[in-house]
């Protein structure tokens, strides 16, 4: 199969078949982690920008970790000693970059759309490595690996999200992607951080945390952003964990083998019991190894017979 884009912005991009390419693929790209020798040469000559306009722990450094396994020539811009903080335009530092003749360009901006608007100034391929509160398609696609790893198949179940729905750019791709795979998805939080409107029959508004929980399939925790909007939309930091933190009582509720994830970074003990964490019922780390797997998919199905 083919996909046709240079860019990956994001999920509702996809088609349902063009989501299960990805995860094949990145299936086979997971076999060089494992690897003694984890380095294959498919993008020898390749010169990929990571450009990151906000902090990333797991993203930009899955990036890094899957352009080195492609033997790619990988760079880091580093936003604060570049000529960004002179107050040289977003537009001016792509066309720059792109002078110097980048294959591609992984991008976290803080403000929604900002990926979008370099796909349009640049023939380079660009991929969403999380902007604003609109999109995070890579976690997205992993948080699907994940899935398919531990429950084989993803239509028909039943699926809770609970947090800050509306500002959660991993809620956003995670509602469009596995919707699109038949889930049953249940959404939870507080009142001020729910969506208004839902236009999907498989999307439903669960109204407590109990219905949320129960016999859920897999649990998908989102993290209280602190830095974003977090103090406009919940009375206190004790008021969220009083009333949204998955505890080992509430989770007593979901299906016995239920999976739960979260993109990262938790605050323990807020969204989810720091016991949870420890006592190895989550697929945190799951989610983080997929990660590079899912990069260097998304890397080779963008760039892999392309020439810029
Ligand atoms: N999940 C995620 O995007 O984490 P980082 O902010 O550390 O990249």
């Amino acid at each position: 199969m083919d996909y046709a884009k240079k860019d990956l912005i994001s999920i509702n991009d996809l088609s349902k078949s063009d989501i299960l390419y990805f995860i094949d693929t990145a299936k086979e790209f997971k076999k060089i982690s494992l690897q003694d020798i984890k380095k294959v040469p498919t993008m020898r000559g390749k010169t990929i920008l990571n450009l990151f306009f906000e902090p990333s722990t797991r993203t930009k450094t899955s990036f890094e970790i899957a352009q080195k396994r492609l033997s790619a020539d990988t760079i880091n811009l580093s936003i604060s000693q570049s000529s960004v903080v002179k107050g040289e335009s977003l537009s001016d530092t792509i066309l720059n970059l792109q002078a110097m003749k980048a294959d591609a360009f992984v991008i976290r901006h803080y403000e929604s759309g900002a990926p979008f608007f370099i796909s349009n100034i640049t023939n380079a391929s660009v991929i969403n490595a999380g902007d604003g509160i609109n999109e995070h398609p890579t976690q997205c696609l992993l948080d699907i690996m994940t899935i398919f790893e531990h429950k084989k198949e993803i239509k028909s179940l039943k699926i809770a999200i609970i947090g800050d729905i509306v500002h959660s750019r991993v809620a956003r791709s995670d509602i469009a992607g596995l919707s699109k795979l038949g889930a049953e998805i249940y959404l939870y939080g507080p009142q001020t951080l729910m969506p208004r409107f839902i236009n999907s029959d498989n999307i439903k508004i669960a109204g407590s945390m109990d219905n949320a929980v129960k016999e859920a399939d897999v649990i998908i925790m989102l993290r209280v952003q602190k830095e974003r909007t977090a103090f406009y939309f919940i009375p206190s930091i004790e008021e969220y964990r009083n009333y949204f933190k998955l505890t080992g009582e509430i989770l007593k509720l979901a299906s016995k083998d239920v999976l739960i994830l979260h993109p990262g970074p938790v605050n323990r003990d807020v969204e989810i019991s720091g016991s949870i964490i420890n006592s190895g019922k989550t697929a945190i780390f799951d989610q983080v190894e997929n990660g590079i797997a899912i990069r260097m998919a998304c890397l080779y199905i963008l760039l892999g017979g392309r020439h810029s």
